[in-house]
């Protein structure tokens, strides 16, 4: 079974029961500063999740969300770990609780108009229960009575079967996990599960029983209602459907895999080269989907910018470890948008700036990476000739050294450790951010602070930012003209971000005039509706959209007043009375033929 009849398998199962289809979010979160990419199918849905507010689409949901979880980027080398991927999920946002979601999982799993996969070769994990919540004892049950044997369901603690906050804060709780066996029995042994025997049992499913709130002193909280967040991996199930051990191996992959031979003339299958085609199929996925996103997103020295450009520069030097010297990322991006294309139109959509950004990127690290690569060798070499002078073996790279591969050769630090590593070394990474801080006012570090900061108790703010940025975004249409589209939005509890299409910077004249429409639009006093119709409908009624991404059967339309109107899936509130005064601070470039506003609401 191909990932595309997977996809909509389940979307299909979960539709005949009770469920809505709603679009993938972007993979930049927009109400979430707490993260810099979507990691799962449930942040978008954290305010409903909450019980703040209920989803316009009603209680069952499900959806395809394209993720990012750039904290396994050491693992992408195995065969299972990507830190691009699809997740497939379902929720009841404080409908059905343990018993139907764990109903429905068997039956998509194992149903013979399903997947039909093998009984026997799936165990489970339920939560072991400490000072926060108790053993999942229902779960178990549950499990028990569907014919699952008690030898393939283990008790695990919070580290493993807990799933979030997302962020800082917010919704979580226990939740059981499913494995299917991948070890080389054909069924497994009797002592076999996922606890004794981990690396021959798959994860392949997640169902997260969200019933408490992680708050910003550390505490669980019960939430005022019993949720269910599910995530399944798309390229996980797919692979063991189709009977491969290796994720690379599924036909997602194989096309780019078969590129990267034909680019690099070395084979996916010689074991010295594996883990290099593994890392560059994986990350050119991520780079592609970063940038055919929403266009807001290019190579950086900050926030997602950095990440992305991470993602190229270590395609690049993966590559020249195959001996590949030339420009290549162009080639593997257009395989990628190929293969993906179909579920997945932002990227065809975006295929120009996705390929001209590689391009870029690429001839700025390529003006540099084998000059940098020498450098490190000189380094190397004089840590050898110390060792032998002093006797004292060098264990550490200074920072200074590698800041020097930073600044002047452009070596994220990441780079730098992964080749440090290689042989054998650290980093000195104090040493490296020390030199850093020193050269820039604005660091990245400043950007892994934000997955620490936190949304205590600001979702009403954030709420009241999200609605007056769509009265921004109206009135720049107002001011500038139709052209303006949304190209990102970032909004914390303090300010809100807004990024759209416009070349060239505004006047003064221009903003006054934005800020006041908005602030007039506040004293109207409008109403925030929320309708459900078809893409064609929304587009019809004159709602802002991006028309050319893909949306569901439905999509959401909110109305403020008769003043705007635009596909969102908020939440929003109720109206602009709420919102106090608007102000904006700053108007900026954010990248070529994008600018970036950044504005607050006072308390009127
Ligand atoms: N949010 C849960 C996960 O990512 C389903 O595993």
């Amino acid at each position: 079974m191909h990932a595309d009849k997977l996809r909509a398998l389940f979307i299909e199962f979960f539709k005949t029961r009770g469920h809505k289809e709603i679009p993938s979010a972007s993979l930049i979160p927009e109400n979430d500063p707490t993260v810099l990419f979507t990691t799962a199918g449930m942040h978008p849905l954290v305010p409903y999740l909450m019980g703040y507010q209920k989803h316009p689409m009603g209680k069952r949901l499900v959806n395809c969300q394209k993720c990012i979880r750039t904290q396994d980027i050491d693992e992408v080398g195995d065969e299972s770990h990507t830190t691009f991927f699809e997740m497939l999920g379902n929720w009841s946002l404080g409908d059905y609780f343990k018993e139907e979601a764990i109903d429905m999982s068997w039956e998509f799993l194992t149903g013979g108009k399903w997947l039909g996969l093998d009984k026997n070769r799936i165990a489970v994990s339920v939560f072991k229960g400490d000072k926060d919540a108790p053993f999942d004892g229902d779960s178990k049950k549950i499990w028990l009575s569907r014919g699952l044997k008690e030898n393939r369901i283990v008790a695990l603690p919070k580290d493993k079967n807990w799933w979030g906050p997302a962020g800082a804060a917010g919704p979580c709780g226990p939740d059981t996990e499913m494995f299917f066996y991948v070890g080389e029995h054909v069924l497994p042994p009797e002592d076999s599960n996922p606890e004794t025997d981990e690396k021959n049992w798959l994860e392949i499913w997640n169902d997260v029983f969200m019933e408490y709130n992680k708050t910003g002193d550390g505490s669980f909280v019960p939430l005022s209602q019993k949720n269910v967040d599910t995530g399944l991996g798309l390229e996980r199930v797919a692979c063991i459907l189709q009977g491969k051990k290796d994720i690379y191996k599924i036909e997602l992959f194989s096309p780019i895999i078969a590129k990267i031979e034909e680019l690099s003339l070395k084979s996916y299958d010689d074991t010295r080269y594996v883990k290099s085609f593994r890392v560059i199929a994986d990350h050119i996925r991520a780079a592609v989907f970063i940038l055919g996103d929403n266009r807001a997103i290019v190579p950086s020295n900050v926030d997602q910018g950095y990440v992305l450009r991470r993602y190229i520069r270590r395609i690049i030097r993966h590559g020249r470890l195959l001996g590949i010297e030339n420009k290549f990322c162009s080639f593997l991006a257009e395989t990628v948008i190929n293969v993906m294309k179909d579920p997945w139109r932002e990227l065809e959509n975006n295929r120009l700036f996705i390929l001209s950004e590689l391009a870029a990127e690429e001839d700025r690290f390529g003006k540099t990476i084998n000059q940098g690569l020498k450098e490190f060798e000189k380094m190397m070499n004089g840590y050898e000739k110390a060792y032998q002078a002093t006797g004292k073996k060098v264990g550490h790279i200074p920072g200074k050294h590698a800041f020097r591969l930073y600044d002047t050769y452009g070596f994220p630090f990441e780079m730098t450790e992964e080749l440090a590593k290689e042989r054998g070394l650290e980093v000195d990474a104090a040493g490296f951010r020390k030199c850093y801080e020193e050269h820039q006012e604005k660091s990245r570090l400043g950007a892994e602070k934000k997955f620490k900061s936190g949304l205590e108790d600001s979702s009403e703010k954030v709420v009241r930012l999200h609605t007056v940025t769509h009265l921004l975004h109206k009135a720049l249409r107002i001011v500038l003209g139709d052209h303006v589209q949304q190209r990102g939005s970032n909004i914390t509890a303090e300010r809100l971000r807004f990024d759209f299409s416009h070349s060239d910077k505004m006047t003064e004249d221009e903003l006054k005039k934005a800020e006041d429409i908005v602030n007039e639009a506040i004293k109207k006093s409008y109403d925030i509706k929320c309708e459900e119709m078809t893409p064609e409908q929304a587009k019809k009624s004159g709602a802002i959209g991006l028309f050319d991404d893909k949306y569901g059967d439905t999509v959401t339309v909110y109305s403020i007043g008769d003043f705007s109107k635009e596909i969102c899936t908020g939440p929003h509130v109720k109206n602009t009375s709420e919102l106090g005064r608007f102000k904006i601070l700053k108007e900026q470039s954010s990248s070529s033929g994008i600018r970036r506003i950044r504005a607050v609401i006072e308390d009127s």
